[in-house]
């Protein structure tokens, strides 16, 4: 066996339908941490001369995952592996792409720098919160997209569609989805309070929308907050049903009766991050990434 795919702990099942895809299954991995918060980590296979993937996304404990993606990297190095390989269904820190204020940090630069420091030589990653991620890696990144899962199910809706941006710095990804299925677009203007976490000031919509499916495309959803104002706004301005894709559900504690009571009608997510049993609602769609991934990466075994 010359390719060995080690799950980290942010997502075993994603990681075991990607393997069964591949026709592999799960190299062993012990990953301990410790009563102290600190994380060991060890590879019990030979990577010797191997390539060797590691499936490990950065959703909330976003630091904790990051580490253990970063550990493993380095083991699977120090085995000598011939290629490593991350591949990071949900890559956190990816909405601190900039300095929005002076004195902030550049967070996403600096996990690249991390991922690039531990030896990965390349990246395989999904729906970026913005592609200038891309140009913070010296290393090849492959960046895929998400919202092809979805376009199935809006295409099936009988309404008029028009595909909506919750915010400016979501627009290309808008963009793209509406030309992909040749159907109007719509920008909800977001402005919010830098000094107030999670607080949106106001929100505008341009647009037309009404009598319409709203169909709202965003990479992550959080709080539920940016969508919730967004379906309040686009209901207001006459959309006949709305619905909401995006790609990442990081869904903090919450997020799931607030979404749920929404003027939201239905939302469509993937399973990049697992949804527990607990957080999940009946708008809730969640559709498998398992088959875009492992097609990836089964193109790049054969490289
Ligand atoms: C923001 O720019 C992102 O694309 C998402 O819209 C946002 O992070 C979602 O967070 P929440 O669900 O907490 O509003």
């Amino acid at each position: 066996m010359e390719t060995v795919v080690f799950s980290g702990d942010a997502n075993r099942k994603l990681s075991e339908e990607i393997v069964h895809n591949m026709g592999l299954s799960l190299g062993k991995v012990e990953i301990v941490h410790f009563a102290d918060s600190e994380t060991r980590v060890r590879i019990e296979e030979d990577v010797e001369g191997k390539d060797v993937f590691i499936i490990q996304g950065l959703s909330n404990p976003v630091n904790d995952h990051l580490m253990t993606l970063l550990l493993m990297g380095d083991a699977a190095k120090r085995g000598e592996a011939r290629r490593v390989i991350a591949v990071v269904p949900y890559h956190g820190y990816a909405r601190q792409d900039r300095v929005h204020r002076p004195g902030e940090c550049l967070s996403a630069q600096v996990v690249a720098r991390l991922i690039e420091s531990v030896g990965f030589d390349k990246l395989v990653t999904l729906e970026l919160h913005n592609e200038t991620i891309l140009g913070f890696f010296k290393i090849p990144v492959v960046h895929l997209s998400g919202l092809s899962v979805f376009r199935p199910l809006v295409e099936k809706i009988k309404d008029d569609v028009v595909v909506v941006t919750p915010d400016a710095g979501a627009l290309k990804r808008a963009q793209s989805f509406s030309e992909g299925l040749d159907v109007p677009l719509a920008l909800i203007e977001k402005k919010r309070d830098l000094n107030t976490l999670h607080k949106i000031l106001s929100m505008r919509v341009v647009g037309d929308v009404a009598g319409k499916t709203a169909v709202i495309v965003d990479d992550v959803i959080v709080s539920g907050g940016t969508l919730v104002n967004a379906a309040y706004l686009l209901k207001q301005k006459g959309a006949k049903q709305v619905i909401a894709v995006a790609t990442h559900a990081d869904f903090v504690a919450g997020a799931d009766k607030i979404l749920q009571d929404s003027p939201v009608d239905k939302i469509w997510v993937t399973d990049t991050i697992p949804v527990s049993e607990e957080q999940r609602f009946p708008k809730l769609k969640i559709l498998s990434m398992a088959p875009l991934i492992s097609e990836a990466m089964k193109k790049m075994v054969k490289q």
